[in-house]
């Protein structure tokens, strides 16, 4: 542990001018801008996406990156939880004061920024499961957990990101947690591509482009997105069955982040994160 959280410092102390001057460039006027990103590295906590929204909720508005080396009560979109040893996985939170004209598709910019970064890291193609999950051959390498939180006038969003790193073992992929691809297949790490990398790397390779792509979200919106979302679009063109029986063809993303779905009735706009996809013809039920 003592290893893992001097990589973990380390890296942080490497991400931290360049997140900065991203951030001071973009928000000058913010609170807390006088004082910058500040960037924590914490040996273990409950989650950083709970802390981070506990401290937005109490108004504390000031941009943070919390990494955690350990989380304890880690959480997935949808009440599923999110567990790893520590070094398995990076887990980190972004949280900052945010003001888009609109949040549509702030989740799924967060899943192209990853999908990049990590194709860059791991020199392959990285995917997106609409809306957020990131996949490697199928399998999943990386979830994202939006959350924003009010205090007075101000709304912080909190970015959430948990990529596995080293080799999940099976008592733990076989958990309805973090891991999810296609039902039934295993989760990928960034270990399988790049053994020599570790959570500090990743970290790296992901925490400032992830500042930028949200900064630019915040500009632009999901709009300047959608082509980038396409390059990954694993459902694109691919045959899907929705949670409701619907059957059809994946036709990507609008510019509000809602999935096109072209089915028997005409094209289908699905907005809600709660729908689940699934590739016709995948048997059983999501193991990981
Ligand atoms: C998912 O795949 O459902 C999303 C998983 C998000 C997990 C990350 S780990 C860091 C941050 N803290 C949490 O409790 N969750 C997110």
């Amino acid at each position: 542990m003592d290893a893992l959280l001097a990589r973990l410092n380390t890296a942080a102390e490497t991400v931290w001018p360049s997140m900065n001057a991203a951030l001071m460039g973009a928000h000058p006027t913010d609170p807390g801008a006088s004082a910058g990103l500040t960037v924590e590295v914490l040996p273990q906590m409950d989650s950083t996406n709970s802390e981070l929204m506990r401290r937005a909720r109490a108004g504390q508005a000031e941009p943070v990156l919390l990494v955690a080396a350990d989380q304890t009560a880690g959480r997935g979109r949808m009440g599923k939880t999110w567990l790893s040893q520590p070094g398995d996985s990076l887990t980190f939170s972004l949280g900052l004061p945010l003001q888009p004209q609109d949040w549509a598709g702030l989740s799924l910019a967060v899943g192209v920024s990853l999908a990049e970064s990590l194709g860059h890291l791991l020199k392959r193609p990285v995917e997106l499961k609409w809306p957020n999950d990131v996949w490697l051959d199928g399998r999943k390498l990386a979830g994202v957990l939006v959350e924003t939180a009010h205090h007075a006038t101000a709304r912080t969003v909190v970015v959430g990101v948990g990529i596995n790193v080293a080799h999940v073992p099976r008592q733990w992929s076989a958990t309805p947690l973090a891991a999810g691809g296609w039902p039934g297949v295993e989760p990928t790490c960034v270990a399988d591509h790049q053994p020599q990398a570790d959570a500090a790397d990743v970290l790296q390779a992901v925490a400032p482009a992830l500042l930028r792509d949200v900064l630019a979200f915040e500009a632009l919106g999901f709009a300047a997105f959608v082509a980038r979302f396409a390059t990954h679009d694993v459902l694109l063109g691919r045959p899907l069955r929705l949670s409701d029986g619907t059957e059809g063809e994946g036709r990507g993303v609008d510019p509000t982040g809602a999935l096109l779905v072209m089915t028997p009735q005409g094209l289908r706009t699905v907005h809600s994160a709660e729908v689940s996809v699934r590739p016709v013809g995948a048997a059983g039920s999501q193991a990981c």
